[in-house]
């Protein structure tokens, strides 16, 4: 197999061309490790096509959904009785959040479940603000607002699960594939965040005579992550214990006065990469245990 761009590979026919891929060193995106659910994987074959042996079941369900053409295969799933060269469709973490995106709703995933990083962060005092402004005016710095810190998420490669109102819900992980720390990458998100704030400020200050504070919360553990929802309007999310921890760290910034606030799982993967100021111990809601929360001291 010649991988464009990336390397010739000689490998077995029944050898599906993930693994072949995998085990000749080339770093092929596999998000659901090779399920048949997430089509991350997928490359396009520009020679030899008809040296692929047919879609087995799984990857005709999910080529349908997507929309595939008959050169777009899922390497996971496909093997070849001849040599075709062939390229891969998803490099790069905004690819993967495409790849995910496109369709949903329709990919009847049961889930899986994954370790990853959760981020939620919201804006104090919002609805006051909000009650004294023009609804269009408040649609304006929402999206400004989004456009700041969701720049810094993308950049951490988190991927923007969802807007809640004025909060949003970032997962940092997906890519089962990467040998990034997603406990890091969350972590950073959330500083330049804080960082980019600062520069929002200034221009809120200016116009609207008002300036935004966040709380962000963050914390590792496992997740599911799969399709939810009904059936004609399904998402992709991620749910769980660690989810719902990381809201309940996200609101204890009320409480302590900080702007971010680490949980002790995220810490422990992290606590040499960012200086920290203060440790805090708090009941939160939900859970009979104290949690245990750092604030990074990101200035
Ligand atoms: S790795 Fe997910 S579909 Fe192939």
């Amino acid at each position: 197999m010649d991988f464009i761009g990336d390397k010739e590979i000689h490998t077995k026919s029944d050898i599906p061309i993930l693994k072949a891929s995998l085990d000749g060193g080339i770093d092929h995106t596999h998000v659901c490790g090779g399920r048949a659910r997430c089509s991350t994987c997928r490359v396009i074959v520009t020679e030899g096509v008809e040296h692929s042996r047919p879609r087995n079941e799984k990857e005709a369900r999910l080529a349908a959904v997507k929309g595939f053409s008959d050169d777009v295969r899922l390497a996971c799933q496909t093997t070849v009785e001849d040599n075709i060269k062939l390229r891969r469709l998803v490099h790069d973490y905004e690819d993967i959040a495409n790849a995910i995106n496109e369709g949903r709703g329709s990919v009847n995933d049961a889930g899986h479940e994954i370790e990853a990083t959760i981020l939620f962060s919201d804006i104090r005092s919002f609805t006051s603000f909000s009650e004294r402004s023009l609804p269009y005016d408040i649609v304006h710095i929402l999206n400004r607002y989004f456009d700041t810190i969701g720049g810094m998420i993308d950049a951490n490669k988190g991927y923007i699960d969802k807007y809640m109102g004025d909060g949003i819900m970032a997962i940092f992980g997906l890519d089962e594939n990467s040998n990034e720390n997603p406990s890091y990458q969350a972590v950073k998100a959330a500083c330049d965040m804080a960082e980019a704030l600062k520069e929002f400020n200034s221009y809120l200050e200016n116009r609207f005579d008002h300036e935004f504070r966040i709380g962000i919360g963050v914390h590792t553990g496992k997740v599911i992550v799969g399709n939810l929802g009904y059936r004609k309007k399904k998402e992709f999310t991620a749910i769980g214990d660690t989810v719902n921890t990381a809201s309940r760290i996200e609101s204890l910034n009320k409480k302590t006065g900080s702007s971010i606030l680490v949980s002790q799982q995220t810490f422990k993967m992290v606590k040499n990469d960012f200086k920290w100021k203060n440790k805090y111990k708090s009941k939160v809601k939900g859970k009979t245990e104290p949690v245990i929360v750092y604030e990074p001291d990101f200035i």
